[in-house]
């Protein structure tokens, strides 16, 4: 899928083990601009690399599929669909870690990602995809845009990076043979 001559598409185990910098350097940019995304300010290019490290590591157990946004061969935006664990949820995906670099956003990236990540967990047979994000953020538009139905809203949820709560909206969809 493109969007402004943008490839998405998910990347193999290999592919994910080579991504981590790249995925690091998207994830430090999104924190040191102000997103809450499960990390604090000061974040670290080595602790991005820590944590798409493990997230390759689920890729290759069959446990995430990782979509990402390539622009002229430069990653810019990643996001990923992850199974859920429970043995009495093998239909279920939990949409996690949307993330356009500051430089490459407002050009519909994040929407294509969306789309790439909901299909490819329906062709793995989930049929109900799960997600929260910041009530009122770019994001939660962008989610209500690609038909996600509001579940509601926790408020004092998490922290922003540099400190103060933020309110969490929750939300489900159904994918492929549930749509
Ligand atoms: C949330 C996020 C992923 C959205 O990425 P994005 O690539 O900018 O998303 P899109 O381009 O699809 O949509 C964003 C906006 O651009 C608009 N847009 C899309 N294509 C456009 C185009 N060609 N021209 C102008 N505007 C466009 C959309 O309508 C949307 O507008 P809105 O903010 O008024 O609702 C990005 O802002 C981000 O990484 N934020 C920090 C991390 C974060 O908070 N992630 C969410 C975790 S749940």
């Amino acid at each position: 899928m493109t969007a402004d001559a943008i490839e998405v598409r998910a990347l193999g185990a290999a592919e994910a083990v080579e991504a981590v910098p790249a995925l690091a350097r998207v994830l430090v940019d999104c924190v040191e601009n102000g997103a809450s995304v499960s990390f604090m300010a000061p974040f670290t290019q080595a602790e991005g690399e820590a944590f798409f490290a493990r997230v390759a590591e689920d890729v290759a157990a069959g446990q995430a599929i990782l979509v990402v946004a390539f622009r002229d061969g430069e990653i810019v935006g990643t996001v990923q669909a992850q199974f859920a664990r429970q043995p009495n949820q093998p239909h279920r995906f939990d949409i996690a870690k949307m993330l356009v670099h500051s430089k490459a956003r407002n050009r519909g990236v994040g929407a294509a990602l969306l789309a790439v990540a909901e299909r490819a967990a329906a062709a793995t047979g989930r049929t109900v995809g799960v997600l929260d994000t910041v009530t009122g953020s770019v994001a939660d538009r962008l989610y209500a845009r690609a038909g996600w139905v509001r579940v509601g809203e926790i408020p004092d949820y998490a922290l922003w990076p540099r400190g103060g709560l933020c309110a969490t909206t929750f939300f489900y969809k159904r994918v492929g043979s549930a749509a």
